[in-house]
């Protein structure tokens, strides 16, 4: 477990394996590039272990990064709201999830999209095939109470305020602009795991087109690191990366595996 300050519960985080993500990156970067953050993990660890003051941080998930700007530029506008609608739920806490999820389905609010994070089954994000968020609440407990929330989001602020990049766009587009000088942590979603849609995530990435991008990294001469399929039991998930992209493979517990370019 990590002692990060670390508030969004996800699932597909990396926050349990940044440290040892953190070995394979140089002692200094000028900007760490996540263009799948999803929680900015490693952003937060990076800034905590002093190796970077300029941070990119890029999710297709909107709502996501909207919390992550709220948390990191506005720690008390966010913990306040969390309060106040974790406050809300009283005795019949299932039901108030239902209505916040509802709510979250009309506005997209980041500030109800932290209380569903926190609330629902494992921080596991799923989206129906209208992009509507749908996971069910976890019965048996109520979420990371207020104070805890408002610590984690504070300690995550001091770390990465007035020096993140807030975009949502798709990763190639983050891709096409990085400079050599850069460090990029590339975290995609796990390939194929539900046929053919990933509902854990918005969208499920084309295995050709991140071969190109990887390419052309390489080809530029940026500095990487992929975290890239995984394992449960004896399944692999995800088509092996292509032998020219010149990856070293490594592989961690948790079944995640990652590759540094050499
Ligand atoms: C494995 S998760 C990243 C987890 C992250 N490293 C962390 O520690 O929280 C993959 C992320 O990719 C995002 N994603 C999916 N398709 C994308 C795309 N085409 N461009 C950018 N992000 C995308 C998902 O929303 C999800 O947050």
């Amino acid at each position: 477990m990590t002692s990060l300050p670390y508030p969004i519960q996800y699932q597909g985080s990396k926050i349990n394996l940044a440290s040892e993500i953190l070995r394979f990156l140089p002692n200094r970067v000028e900007r760490l590039v996540e263009p799948f953050s999803g929680t900015a993990a490693i952003s937060i660890a990076v800034s905590d272990k002093a190796i970077s003051q300029n941070f990119s941080i890029n999710d297709l998930n909107k709502p996501l990064v909207e919390l992550l700007e709220l948390i990191v530029e506005k720690p008390d506008e966010i913990a306040n709201a969390y309060a106040e609608i974790w406050n809300e739920q009283h005795d019949n806490s299932v039901e108030h999830f239902y209505q916040a999820r509802e709510r979250f389905n009309k506005t997209n609010n980041p500030k109800l999209f932290l209380y569903l994070l926190a609330r629902c089954v494992k921080g596991a994000v799923r989206y129906n095939s209208e992009a509507f968020f749908n996971q069910s609440p976890d019965k048996r407990r109520k979420g990371t109470q207020p104070e805890k929330m408002r610590k984690n989001i504070e300690g995550v602020s001091r770390l990465l305020k007035g020096k993140c990049i807030f975009t949502y766009l798709d990763y190639k587009d983050v891709l096409a602009e990085v400079r050599n000088s850069d460090f990029v942590y590339i975290d995609p979603p796990y390939q194929g795991v539900c046929g053919n849609r990933d509902s854990r995530y918005y969208s499920r990435i084309n295995f050709d087109d991140f071969v190109v991008a990887i390419k052309e990294l390489n080809r530029k001469k940026i500095m990487f690191v992929v975290s890239y399929d995984g394992k449960r039991g004896n399944k692999i998930f995800g088509k092996e990366l292509p032998e020219e992209l010149r990856l070293k493979k490594l592989k961690f517990k948790l079944g995640y595996r990652l590759k540094q370019h050499y």
